[in-house]
């Protein structure tokens, strides 16, 4: 059935992503929105180099959720865009990594189209390409990975997942947001969906930024790497086959390094 929304108005609001973190990860259009901003909401984890380039006149609203302490819902978030964009004002609503990707922008961009507002969506560099890069893991490898899947670890709600079959395979790279507290439930999914417990996993804690961590793990030991990373966040998980080109690249470049020196 055909969906009527109200009548759009020319009012600015943009759905902004912020890259990984660093200042240098964001892309032209982001930076040219967030300079000419009037308001800015933001995510936790949009990097303190993005967040000192908001004008000092803009609004800011912090409306990051931080675990274990009180912060705005999705739809207190959803009011206050609405109630921004009906300022007419120009609003920029900055999220982490892409705003598409487990970044409810699209929720949010719904919300607002419902209410007669059309936003305007700015992609940012997602955590995968990000995290992917600054740790020289190729997520797609001729012979090792012809496909990449993103997939939320984040299980709340859906116990009875029974899709681990669809990501288990051969040549299939798989990365995983929100994944370390349920790093024990996807040990045990993909393992019974017939993944081989060798398979290379990397957890990497804050991507791209100067705390970066890489840990190397098996599939196999998953649930005991993610235990020893307790309240470590930001953490993205790659499992697969590409995760051992790192050492590979590592192996040669220090090789290389040693007959430079
Ligand atoms: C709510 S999701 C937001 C993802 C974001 N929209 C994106 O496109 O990257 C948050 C999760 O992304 C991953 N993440 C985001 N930035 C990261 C970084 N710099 N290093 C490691 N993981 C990161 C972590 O798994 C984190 O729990």
């Amino acid at each position: 059935m055909m969906k009527h929304y109200p009548e759009q108005t020319a009012v600015h609001i943009a759905l902004v992503g912020a890259g990984p973190g660093p200042l240098e990860l964001l892309t032209l259009r982001a930076l040219r929105r967030i300079e000419a901003a009037e308001v800015v909401v933001y995510d936790r984890l949009v990097g303190a180099e993005i967040l000192a380039i908001i004008p000092v006149g803009a609004a800011r609203f912090d409306v990051g959720k931080r675990c274990g302490e009180p912060s705005p819902s999705q739809q207190e978030i959803n009011a206050l865009l609405l109630a921004l964009a009906r300022t007419g004002k120009r609003v920029v609503r900055l999220k982490g990594g892409d705003p598409l990707i487990f970044g409810r922008g699209g929720e949010e961009a719904l919300y607002l189209a419902h209410h007669g507002f059309r936003a305007e969506l700015v992609p940012g560099i997602t955590a995968a390409l990000g995290c992917a890069a600054s740790t020289a893991i190729p997520l797609t490898h001729r012979g090792l990975a012809r496909s990449v899947t993103l997939v939320t670890g984040h299980l709340q709600g859906e116990e009875s997942f029974n899709g681990w079959r669809t990501l288990v395979g051969e040549g299939q790279t798989l990365v995983c947001y929100m994944g370390l507290e349920q790093a024990g439930k996807i040990e045990a999914g993909l393992l019974g969906a017939g993944a081989d417990g060798a398979l290379p996993v990397a957890l990497i804690v804050a991507g791209c930024s100067e705390h970066e961590r890489v840990i190397r793990c098996r599939l196999g030991g998953l649930a005991r790497a993610a235990e020893a990373l307790r309240g470590a966040t930001p953490v993205l998980i790659i499992l697969g086959e590409v995760v051992a080109l790192r050492d590979e690249l590592d192996q040669l470049l220090t090789g290389l390094e040693s007959r430079v020196a």
